[in-house]
């Protein structure tokens, strides 16, 4: 176990609404604020279907890396925009299939940092680590002790951004990044990636308002737009699609109960993933 120090002072800004603990409201968790629920209410009204859209992406972020640990037998894992912890967390399930399963966690958002420990509590075979870092300073993470102690860059490693994306301006060229992310792992390393999506985003122009007056920049990407993350990758099937659509599960009832025909209007999210060539 590794993790940045987490005894230094933290700045949670309860203030103003955060996109993590937002997205923790949506998903029916205890770790927000007023400032959380109240923008959460606001995004919810704009968007009714938020809540099923932000459980049906958690669960094919946890389809995916169960892909990814069995079928794909990737042992390693970087997750960038790592969220407050949930059960079950990303390392869990990995390690659920393969114990000896390495995860670095990363994320720029106090919050998490300060609920960080439940990232670290790994297998006795595998290891986790958290950074506090931003997605738009790649060369920091790659070059922390924390990744480089956790992760082998020689061997294949998953790249994981779930609803990450649409946070980064495009000022900070975020293909630029997930290009430089990439091109520091090898062949056969993986990307997958969720983004909101600007085609099935109803009424995300005025959300977009909402969040810049909390200081927080939302943008949603079109389909091309994420497909450009993809390149120099083989996306495996089915694609880029939303996130109920990719390899749903039929052997355990799932949280958004995809059977019962949410459709992609229920989800305004493109899931995908991707094995570098
Ligand atoms: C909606 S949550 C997604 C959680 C999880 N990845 C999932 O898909 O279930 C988005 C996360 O991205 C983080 N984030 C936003 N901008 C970031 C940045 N520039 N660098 C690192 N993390 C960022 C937020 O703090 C938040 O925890």
């Amino acid at each position: 176990m590794s993790h940045t120090d987490a005894r230094a002072p933290i700045d949670l800004r309860t203030d103003r609404a955060h996109p993590a603990r937002i997205y923790d409201v949506f998903l029916g968790g205890k770790t927000n604020y007023p400032a959380d629920r109240a923008m959460a209410a606001t995004v919810a009204e704009k968007m009714p279907s938020v809540q099923l859209a932000a459980r049906l992406n958690r669960e094919f972020v946890l389809r995916a890396v169960r892909y990814l640990a069995g079928e794909a037998g990737v042992r390693q894992f970087l997750d960038i925009g790592t969220g407050i912890p949930t059960s079950p967390n990303l390392h869990e399930v990995a390690q659920e299939t393969a114990p000896e399963s390495r995860v670095v966690y990363a994320d720029n958002d106090p919050i998490v940092l300060a609920h960080s420990r439940a990232l670290h509590v790994s297998s006795a075979v595998g290891r986790t680590a958290y950074i506090q870092a931003d997605f738009t300073d790649p060369e920091a993470i790659l070059a922390s002790a924390e990744l480089r102690d956790t992760l082998d860059l020689g061997q294949p490693v998953a790249l994981t951004m779930g609803l990450l994306l649409h946070w980064i301006d495009p000022k900070d060229e975020p293909h630029a990044v997930v290009r430089r992310l990439m091109d520091a792992l090898p062949v056969g390393s993986c990307l997958m990636i969720s983004v909101f999506a600007r085609e099935l985003a109803g009424g995300s122009a005025t959300l977009q308002d909402d969040f810049a007056a909390e200081g927080t920049a939302l943008r949603p990407l079109t389909r091309d737009e994420t497909l450009r993350f993809f390149d120099g990758t083989e996306l495996i099937d089915p694609g880029l699609v939303a996130p109920h659509e990719w390899r749903p599960r039929t052997d355990v009832p799932e949280i958004g109960d995809p059977a019962a025909g949410p459709g992609a209007a229920s989800a305004p999210i493109w899931a995908g993933l991707g094995v570098k060539k």
